[in-house]
């Protein structure tokens, strides 16, 4: 006899052979399925396994052999156990009953010998080993076991997952390292970019300034493309390409050999920018020093983590707090916008894990009401985790510093796609207040707030943000593979925020497609790299 669960829960089958039941298998796919699921799972199992286990005692009895399937011996056996039956196998159901209820409120002892697994179990049971009440502990045990082997196997896939998140692919590095190369050797990769004649277009406020902070060539290639193939007016577009001095000359190699014409692209180093060098930015000794702060103070996560005390929710965000991402300067880059681009009034913001699928002109147009940033909301909407974000998600609210500074119910909003009215930012602190804040987290060895560059942001433009239509930015591709196909075709921009990103393996196979449609393929550079083969 089988038992055994469809990988989506919905099908359980037993089936026998030779009129004997010999075989119970459980199956649970552990590797696809999210923790809520697999709790789910533990909870329908331990409903169902009593009731199996009346129906297998049944069928041991009468030998009933000829149904495949659970509904049918339900069918078979239903009217005896609703009480056709004889007296005392009624009595054997109800005890049966009762002691399983009486199991709920009692604790599996410690040191109890606990079958190996479900076929063991059924092969003792056969043997009459137990009496109903042991076998019902016994089935508690085992429950309860393979719950926490569950939570552990999560806790090691998330594991697993951050340092698949964190590293970077071969083939980008590959294509990183080819395109540095190719600079030193190639005239034309080096050639000046915009070409002269463009230059006056870099500060030209008619046209649309797009402004992307990224070390990852491919990334920016995909929001480039994807951009100037949505837009109606390409010729309009500006990219202002910033990278780090590492990356430049690749950066510089790609868009120098695939321009996206008729847009205009400039790239910059963080190095050129003389407003960045200057002494006086703390931001640069301040992203040090978080790191130096970081490393002793947060450790290492995962050794010595006691899972007990520890949802896989926040275990996930204590390894994000890890991940390199959140003190880059690339990333705290975009709190100097007003300075590093003097002479422009409104920019459109974007993160490198984004699409773009519709033409973006209108967010010029968008009337900000005076606000600095034009942002998407994230405290509600359809989804209930995406978009729960209000500043208790971000903040420590147990540190009197930010429970007299801060509303916890104040809802967040999204990095990722912004439009930033630059010419009101001047007129604001914004840059004061996020550095202010910036300290007091470093005074506070990081106890105000977790993860980077969002939550000094949050604070700073504290009422300088407008909410925009969420249809303009559609976040958590790379939170969730449930994300629905439907609202991804619909949004304008969408986001793959969160650890599965698109250019790693561990990115969502179905989602993954929006964004690979826009890697040429038959570059030679992505080609020579084997990127996402
Ligand atoms: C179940 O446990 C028994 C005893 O440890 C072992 O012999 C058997 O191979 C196990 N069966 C499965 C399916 O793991
Ligand atoms: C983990 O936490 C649980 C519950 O708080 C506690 O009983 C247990 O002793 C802790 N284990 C370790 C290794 O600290
Ligand atoms: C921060 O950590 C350092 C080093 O352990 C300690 O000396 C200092 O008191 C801590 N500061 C606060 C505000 O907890
Ligand atoms: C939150 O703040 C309190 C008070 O300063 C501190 O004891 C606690 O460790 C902080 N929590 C985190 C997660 O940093
Ligand atoms: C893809 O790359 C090839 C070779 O570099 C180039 O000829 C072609 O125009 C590119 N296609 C697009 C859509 O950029």
């Amino acid at each position: 006899m089988q038992l055994h669960f469809s990988p989506s829960m919905k099908s359980l089958t037993i089936s026998s052979s030779n009129g004997f039941v010999d075989l119970m298998k459980i199956k649970v796919a552990a590797r696809h399925i999210s923790y809520r699921t697999l709790f789910h799972t533990i909870l329908i199992l331990a409903f169902l396994l009593p009731f199996v286990f009346i129906l297998t005692a049944l069928v041991t009895l009468e030998g009933v052999n000829k149904c495949s399937s659970f509904d049918c011996l339900g069918r078979r056996l239903g009217p005896k156990l609703l009480g056709r039956g004889d007296d005392s196998r009624q009595r054997l159901v109800s005890e049966l009953y009762k002691n399983l209820n009486q199991v709920n409120s009692i604790e599996v002892p410690d040191g109890i010998k606990l079958p190996d697994n479900f076929t063991q179990l059924v092969s003792e049971m056969k043997s009459s080993k137990y009496n109903a009440k042991e076998f019902a502990i016994i089935l508690k045990g085992m429950m309860e076991r393979s719950e926490k082997e569950i939570r552990e196997s999560k806790f090691a896939e998330l594991v697993n997952k951050h340092f698949a998140a964190s590293s970077v692919p071969k083939g980008i590095h590959c294509l990183s390292l080819r395109l540095t190369d190719e600079y030193s050797s190639n005239a034309h990769a080096r050639r000046q970019l915009p070409s002269p004649e463009f230059l006056p277009v870099l500060s030209d406020n008619s046209y649309y300034h797009f402004i992307l902070s990224t070390d990852n060539i491919l990334a920016a290639s995909v929001v480039v493309t994807s951009a100037v193939q949505s837009s109606i007016t390409p010729e309009k577009i500006v990219f202002h390409v910033i990278t780090d001095k590492k990356t430049y000359a690749g950066m510089h190699s790609w868009f120098a050999l695939n321009p996206s014409p008729p847009a205009i692209i400039e790239v910059k180093g963080v190095h050129q920018f003389d407003w960045l060098t200057r002494d006086n930015i703390p931001v640069l000794e301040a992203v040090e020093n978080h790191n130096g702060v970081r490393n002793y103070y947060h450790g290492n996560h995962v050794v010595g983590t006691n899972l007990s005390d520890t949802t896989p929710r926040s275990f996930a965000s204590k390894l994000q707090a890890r991940s390199p991402k959140y003190i880059s300067l690339l990333n705290h880059l975009r709190i100097y916008l007003p300075e590093l681009f003097p002479n422009l009034d409104k920019v459109v913001f974007l993160d490198d894990d984004v699409v773009i699928q519709r033409d973006l002109s209108t967010l010029w147009e968008l009337d900000l009401g005076g606000k600095v940033n034009g942002a998407v909301e994230t405290c509600q909407g359809e989804d209930s985790w995406v978009m729960s974000k209000r500043f208790r998600t971000y903040f420590n609210f147990s540190h009197p510093l930010i429970a007299r500074s801060l509303d916890p119910e104040e809802c967040a909003w999204a990095y990722g796609m912004n439009i930033f009215d630059l010419r009101a930012w001047r007129k604001t602190n914004i840059r004061e207040t996020y550095h202010t804040w910036l300290k007091e987290n470093l005074k506070s060895n990081l106890t105000l707030w977790r993860l980077g560059t969002l939550p000094p942001a949050l604070i700073a433009f504290r009422g300088h943000v407008q909410p925009i239509d969420p249809s303009w930015h559609l976040l958590g591709l790379g939170y969730q593979s449930k994300t629905s196909i439907e609202s991804v075709k619909k949004a304008a921009v969408i986001h793959y925020n969160g650890q599965s990103k698109p250019w790693l393996e561990i990115g969502f196979e179905h989602l993954r497609p929006f964004w690979s449609k826009y890697v040429n393929y038959s570059n030679d550079f992505v080609k020579n790299c084997h990127i996402l083969e």
